[in-house]
């Protein structure tokens, strides 16, 4: 991972602009996951870590956009720059990150460019979609996956698609593997914040729902609540939760084990991708560690 960061570092620098390396050095790496994906799969490839950078460039680019959609004030436990810089300053900063992204792409062979390029239009499409979404109580189960498959998943599918173009490994097996990895790994972080204390997510419980998001567990609620219930977990949508309704959401929800079956869905989709890399053990170990995460 160090080649890497010492890619990323040399790109920034490349930007020549003082304020770009000072506000790029206030930002969390994260779990650079993406970057992990493309390095494993593309071990014997030179051109790997620079693959790797520009696509934690792009996904850094849209966390800052991210922010500034959802007014976030903390990304990776520091402050957002939108919070400490104002949004027109996360905003230019994220064009200049994935514009640079996009200039060093081109020294990549067309099919793999096309591929992380087109994700980044499908990612911006689902960050639409999820905006527009949570303005309305969503029931529909497809409409979330395909919003999530977009949002969340595309750009990790291109990452192992494209790794695996680089390293000359099977396309097809890697596209899907990248793709249940990141539908999965979005699922239970959709758990996680139903059932994670404020503490540990840095965040308050329940924040999607107030958020507007209707995500599985609720989804999943909705369908077996009756006429009254339902009507009652509608009026809750989007507002905050005093502890009574917050107390009374996770009792359904425990009572019809929503959460149970919204994992039980990210278990599926993350065994499609284990028996898709059956002899790759480093490639299945990032998936059990990620399952892991929700206990
Ligand atoms: C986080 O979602 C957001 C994303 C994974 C994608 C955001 C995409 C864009 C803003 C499109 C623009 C793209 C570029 C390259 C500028 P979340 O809000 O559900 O998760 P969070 O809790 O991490 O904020
Ligand atoms: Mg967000």
């Amino acid at each position: 991972m160090q080649r890497v960061e010492s890619e990323i570092a040399r790109l920034i620098k490349e930007i020549n602009y003082d304020e770009v390396s000072r506000l790029f050095g206030m930002l969390s790496g994260g779990k650079r996951l993406r970057a992990k994906l493309i390095l494993k799969i593309a071990s014997s490839s030179e051109k790997a870590p620079l693959l790797a950078a520009i696509v934690e460039l792009i996904h850094g680019a849209s966390l800052l956009h991210d922010d500034v959609i959802d007014e976030a004030t903390l990304r990776r436990g520091v402050a957002s720059v939108n919070a400490t810089d104002g949004s027109k300053t996360a905003v230019m900063l994220g064009d200049i990150l994935y514009s640079k992204a996009f200039t060093e792409l081109v020294a990549f062979e067309r099919d793999i460019a096309r591929i992380i390029a087109s994700s980044v239009t499908a990612l911006s499409k689902g960050e639409m979609m999820d905006v527009k979404m949570a303005g309305e109580f969503n029931a529909n189960e497809e409409k979330y996956l395909d919003m999530l498959y977009l949002k969340t998943a595309t750009l990790i599918e291109a990452s192992a698609e494209a790794a695996a173009i680089l390293a000359g490994k099977d396309v097809s097996s890697h596209a899907l593997y990248g793709r249940n990895l990141g539908l999965s790994f979005q699922i239970i972080d959709d758990i996680l914040d139903i059932t994670s204390d404020a503490q540990t997510l840095g965040k308050p419980s329940m924040n999607d729902f107030v958020e507007g998001k209707c995500t599985l567990p609720y989804i999943y609620l909705y369908r077996v609540l009756n006429d009254d219930e339902k009507k009652k977990l509608v009026s809750l949508h989007a507002k905050v939760l005093d502890e009574q309704d917050a107390l009374w959401i996770r009792k359904k929800m425990q009572e019809h084990k929503t959460i149970e079956k919204s994992f039980e869905l990210a278990e599926k989709l993350s065994n499609e991708a284990m028996n898709a890399m059956k002899d790759d053990v480093e490639l299945v170990n990032i998936l059990q560690t990620m399952i892991k995460r929700s206990y």
